[in-house]
């Protein structure tokens, strides 16, 4: 997969050299390319911003280096890459969605800063490119580049050789629409708090069935938004209201 990353802060993407991701680049599984958007203007202040039309607090960005940076991305690409740019009015980002995203082949992340990107930048890739702009949550960050290292790393774990351990990607929290169950390792006593004798049992059956049901529960007690949102399909016949 290639990921292109257009930002001001070209350093904050410095954590996708490390660990897996890292690892996925080094492998030639993740082509990824962090691209300055300073470098596509031409004053000597290389300036990225300006006061908002209208009136009111903070910069907006200028649309002409935006411009210049995807033209460049897009110039020939076909089929055209999924732009996706991170915003706190954007289409909340979910584990649905990260698989969505794991099968392009090409990404394009437009980092904005400050009060937003000018909006014909939205209306002019919208019409060249399939653009989507992407929540983290209902808060709000200072720029894209955190969202973009959240998504390009859930992301890039689902590509096929990127986790070691593909049966990991199963049994964690939301893969099938609840929390992941607690767990445990050795020691099986510390400080007198035990681990739960059902996982010592030996007995698979029942420990999947404890580990489903603290599912249920934890999902009930954190999210109930996502017990209600539960796919029949993924609900078993022994399942109990918790
Ligand atoms: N940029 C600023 N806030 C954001 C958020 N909540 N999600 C994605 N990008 C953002």
């Amino acid at each position: 997969m290639r990921i292109d990353v257009v930002t001001i802060f070209p350093e904050y993407l410095a954590p996708l050299e490390l660990s897996l991701i890292g690892k996925a680049r080094r492998t030639g599984l993740l082509d990824l390319r962090v691209h300055d958007l300073r470098t596509f203007t031409h004053d000597r202040h290389r300036t990225v911003d300006d006061a908002p039309a209208g009136g009111g607090a903070g910069m907006v960005m200028r649309p002409e280096p935006w411009g210049e940076a995807l033209d460049s991305l897009l110039e020939g690409a076909q089929p055209a890459p999924v732009v996706l740019v991170p915003s706190p009015s954007g289409t909340p980002f979910t584990q649905a969605f990260a698989h969505q995203l794991a099968a392009q082949p090409w990404l394009v992340f437009a980092c904005g800063r400050y009060e937003g990107i000018d909006e014909r930048v939205f209306e002019e890739y919208g019409e060249r490119a399939r653009l989507v702009p992407v929540s983290l949550g209902d808060y709000v960050l200072n720029g894209g580049e955190v969202a973009v290292l959240a998504i390009v790393e859930a992301v890039a774990r689902l590509l096929p050789g990127v986790i070691g351990n593909a049966e990991s990607l199963v049994e964690e929290s939301h893969a099938d629409g609840l929390l992941e169950y607690p767990v445990y390792t050795r020691p099986a006593s510390w400080r007198g708090r035990d681990v739960p004798a059902v996982l010592g049992s030996g007995h698979h059956a029942q420990v999947t069935r404890w580990r489903r049901d603290q599912q249920l529960r934890r999902t009930s007690e954190r999210r109930p938004d996502l017990i209600e949102r539960l796919d029949p399909v993924d609900t078993d016949p022994q399942d109990r209201a918790t």
